[in-house]
This record gives structure tokens, C-alpha cells and sequence, in this order.
């Protein structure tokens, strides 16, 4: 059943006293032509929340999923979109404790699940989805690395269960996903093996990648194994396109396959209609498939994921590939550049 239209103009509306603000937002869910920009009454924080003043916030391929409904979750409508936010504290609300007004500070799970988005001039956080940015930290690298380095997190530490000298393969290793996920997947102690352009070996190398292969070469599979003799015991590709022919022909017995996209699903492009999976060559072997998303993490293991990035931005250990600087008047073509695939690196957009 369609979602009903809110009224044509909001500004004409009778909002009385209550102070309005800029967001990008939809009225219902759809195509990134229905993002308007204009005013919306701006939110107050309830006992458990954050109004926070928003200076910079990135793109994600999911917040199209979101907005066009491809990902389905529970929206307030109108729709703020966008789920990423670095800002400064206005207002804690009544049983908040911990944050000062000023103090500047970022989220990663904001525009789903019920909650509004971030791409707006205010916006309210639940204190527990809320991290202080630690001081001397630049707030656009902060929020540019943090849903890529968060989804490494919950891929090595939440679901694959890395440990230090296991070898791992990261598929799209140039990516967002995949630069965060070598860097991490380096740092922890682990042998990278990664797949990339060659245009890009150099920049997956400086992540921490010790071996790179062309993702584009037909024997992907059979460079693996010469990269990993000793076996992959966690295979990602962060772009989707998982080979899983190489996977069980370069994992150990017992490795894990973790998936976190497909094929066309963050574009508008058409999936891939099937993928061929060695069904006997990975249960004769204990290999684990392992699907999961970053929307259905929990507070928790977000909180896990934000202190890892904290202390590695402090030790300038992750690095931003910021492409775009946009004001929010241009998040609908942002959002119709993410889902035709032209977006390389991180967009961010300012209020
Ligand atoms: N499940 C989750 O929780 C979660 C969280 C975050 C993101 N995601 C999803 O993860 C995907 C990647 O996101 P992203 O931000 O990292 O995108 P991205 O920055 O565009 O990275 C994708 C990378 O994959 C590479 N690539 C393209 N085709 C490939 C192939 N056939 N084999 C190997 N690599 C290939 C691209 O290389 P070129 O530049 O050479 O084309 C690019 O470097 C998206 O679908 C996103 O929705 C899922």
C-alpha cells in the first residue's frame, strides 16, 4: 500500500513558535529525484538524546537502499536521509550524562530503524549511538572513515573472528569498504591479501596489503593460492563479487566467506540473477558463508567499532579519500551519482 503525501509545502504548515532548519529529505520512500531541500521543524532531544549541530556529513551507497526503499526499514516521514553525522553539541536531553555543549562528536546509525537521518542543520541522537571526536582529530576524515572502518570491525572482530597471523583476502581492496577492511585486517596482525586496478596496488600496499592481484585477471583464483600457500582462513570480497570457486579453492579447512553486498545492489543496475557456489567443496571442508549488515549491528558492537576508530585516529592510522565537498542543495544528484556507480571515494556534504 502506497505511503500517503504529505502536504505540498511544509513551510505552509502552521508550526507556531518552533524554530525550522535546512534537510535534505523525501516525503516518501523513492527515486533520488523526490530529495527536496527545504525547511523542517527542527527536533528537540528527548530524555535519552542529543541535539546535535551538524557540520559535515558522507554518503553511503546504503542511504540510496534506504531512501528508495530497496532496503526496507522503518521511516518517520517526512524522511531526513542519510544515516552518518559530525558535529558539535547543542543540547544533552534530561538523562543524558557525558556530553558538554560544544564538544564535538560523530554518529554512524542514524536514517533507519524508526530513527531520522543526519543531512539536515540539526539533528537528534540517542546518547549510546552517539561518540565524542577526540581531540585534534580532523571531523571530515573522522566521518568519512567511519562506516567503511566500522564495517571492517564488525567483519573481522563481530563476525569472522580474525586473529593475529591468520591470512585474510579482501576482494574491491581500492574501495571504501576494502581500504578500511586491509587497514584493520594489517593493523590486527594479520597477512593481507587483496584485490584491486593495478593503478591501485600502491595505495592497498601503503594500507597494509602484503600481496595485490588484479581482480580482472581470469586466473584470480590460481594467483591466490600462489600469494596464500598457506591458506586464506577469511575470505571477503568487500565489492560483492565474490568468486566462490577461488574461496574454497584458496581457504583452509574451517575458513569463513563473509558476505556484505551483491552484485548491482547498491546501483540501480540489475543483480547478478545467480551466482555458481561449490556446495561440496565448501561443506566438505567446514567453510562458513556468513552474510551480515551493518544496519543490524548492535548498539554495542557499534560502540566497539567506534572506539577502534577513535584510537586509530589518533594515530592518524586511517586515511580519508574524500572526492567531493557538496552543500546539502546537491544531495539528490550525489545520491543519482552513488546509485549509477560513478562515485569513487567518499562524498561529503555540508549543511
Ligand atoms: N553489509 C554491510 O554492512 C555493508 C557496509 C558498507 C558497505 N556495504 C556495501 O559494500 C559495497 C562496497 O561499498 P564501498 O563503499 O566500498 O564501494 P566502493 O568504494 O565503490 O568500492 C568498491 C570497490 O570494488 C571494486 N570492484 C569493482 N568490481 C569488482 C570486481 N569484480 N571484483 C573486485 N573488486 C571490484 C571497485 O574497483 P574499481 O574502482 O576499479 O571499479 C572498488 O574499488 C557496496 O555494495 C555497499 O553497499 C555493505
Amino acid at each position: 500500500m502506497p505511503e500517503p503525501l504529505l502536504p505540498p509545502s511544509l513551510e505552509t504548515q502552521s508550526l507556531g513558535t518552533q524554530s525550522l532548519m535546512t534537510a535534505a529529505y523525501v516525503r516518501r520512500r523513492g527515486a533520488a529525484a523526490s530529495i527536496e531541500v527545504g525547511r523542517l521543524p527542527r527536533p528537540s532531544p528527548a530524555a535519552n538524546e542529543v541535539l546535535v549541530a551538524v557540520e559535515s556529513v558522507a554518503l553511503n551507497p546504503v542511504d540510496t537502499l534506504v531512501r528508495s526503499g530497496r532496503y526496507r526499514t522503518n521511516l518517520p516521514l517526512p524522511f531526513v536521509v542519510g544515516r552518518d553525522l559530525v558535529g558539535t553539541v547543542v543540547r544533552s536531553g534530561t538523562a543524558v550524562q557525558g556530553f558538554s555543549t560544544g564538544g564535538r562528536v560523530w554518529c554512524n546509525s542514524l536514517g533507519h530503524d524508526g530513527r531520522q537521518g543526519s543531512f539536515a542543520e540539526f539533528a537528534v541522537v540517542p546518547a549510546d549511538r552517539l561518540y565524542r571526536l577526540p581531540d585534534g582529530v580532523d571531523p571530515e576524515t573522522a566521518i568519512a572513515v567511519a562506516h567503511p572502518t566500522a564495517t571492517a570491525y564488525l567483519a573481522w572482530f563481530v563476525h569472522g573472528g580474525l586473529r593475529p597471523g591468520q591470512t585474510v583476502f579482501v576482494g574491491g581492496g581500492a574501495g571504501n569498504v576494502g581500504l578500511a577492511a586491509v587497514t584493520t585486517a594489517a593493523l590486527a596482525g594479520a597477512r593481507v591479501v587483496a584485490s584491486c586496478r593495478p593503478e591501485d596496488f600502491a595505495r592497498c600496499r601503503r594500507a597494509g596489503a602484503d600481496a595485490v592481484i588484479d581482480y580482472r585477471d581470469p586466473a584470480l583464483a590460481d594467483h591466490l593460492t600462489d600469494r596464500a600457500p598457506e591458506g586464506v582462513d577469511i575470505f571477503w570480497d568487500t565489492s560483492g563479487h565474490t568468486d566462490f570457486a577461488a574461496a574454497a579453492g584458496a581457504t583452509v579447512p574451517g575458513a569463513r566467506v563473509l558476505i556484505t553486498a551483491a552484485p548491482g545492489a547498491a546501483t540501480s543496475g540489475t543483480a547478478a540473477a545467480t551466482t555458481n557456489v561449490p556446495l561440496a567443496q565448501l561443506y566438505t571442508r567446514d567453510i562458513s558463508v556468513l552474510g551480515f549488515v551493518i544496519s543490524r549491528a548492535s548498539v554495542a558492537d557499534l560502540a566497539g567499532a567506534a572506539g577502534l576508530i577513535n584510537r586509530m585516529l589518533v594515530r592518524n592510522q586511517l586515511h580519508a579519500r574524500i572526492t567531493e565537498r557538496l552543500p546539502l542543495e546537491q544531495t539528490a544528484s550525489a545520491h543519482e551519482h552513488m546509485e549509477a556507480g560513478t562515485v569513487t571515494g567518499r562524498i561529503l556534504l555540508h549543511p
